[in-house]
């Protein structure tokens, strides 16, 4: 799959929830976990591959030399607390890190590839993670949550190293 970069107007829109989880999405799932190994990221929304549905992929292990695919679908933080600030990134903004600020902790809820509902409560760089790429579900990006000042360098530093800025 094709991850989509920044200026691409997928990026901007707002996932739809999954309503059947079929051979179609485990299909696209299965994609997207090849598409997040081969670029290493930890994470992947299906908006990043042109999917405009509530999924996305986490893979936290992965720095330990490990294996071992998330998959959280019509995803939902159901409280938060705490705040942490890690430098983050995105395949989506490819060379570009920042440092956000993330709740520490959360408790979520979310369905599997079987249609169950689980609950989890996650912390630290998975807890980053998924508010990441919750927010690609709804459109946003990690950049709009850097402060004025950030978002001004930013912008000049994509300009420099990408031809197209369409935000
Ligand atoms: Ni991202």
């Amino acid at each position: 799959m094709e991850i989509l970069i920044l200026g691409h107007p997928v990026l901007r829109q707002k996932a739809k929830p999954v309503e059947d989880i079929n051979g179609e999405l485990k299909k696209n799932i299965e994609k997207m976990a090849e598409t997040m190994y081969k670029f290493k990221g930890l994470g992947l929304a299906a908006n990043q591959v042109g999917i405009l549905k509530r999924v996305f992929i986490l893979d936290i292990s992965q720095r330990e030399g490990k294996n071992k695919l998330e998959i959280y679908i019509n995803p939902e933080i159901v409280s938060a607390e705490g705040q942490i600030a890690y430098e983050e990134g995105c395949l989506s903004i490819p060379g570009y890190y920042a440092k956000v600020n993330r709740y520490a902790k959360l408790y979520i809820r979310a369905y599997d590839l079987n249609g169950k509902l689980f609950e989890r409560e996650l912390e630290g760089i998975r807890a980053i993670a998924f508010q990441h790429e919750c927010d690609h579900l709804d459109g946003i990006l990690f950049i709009d949550r850097l402060s004025p000042l950030k978002k001004q360098l930013f912008k000049r530093w994509w300009k420099k190293h990408h031809k197209k800025l369409s935000n």
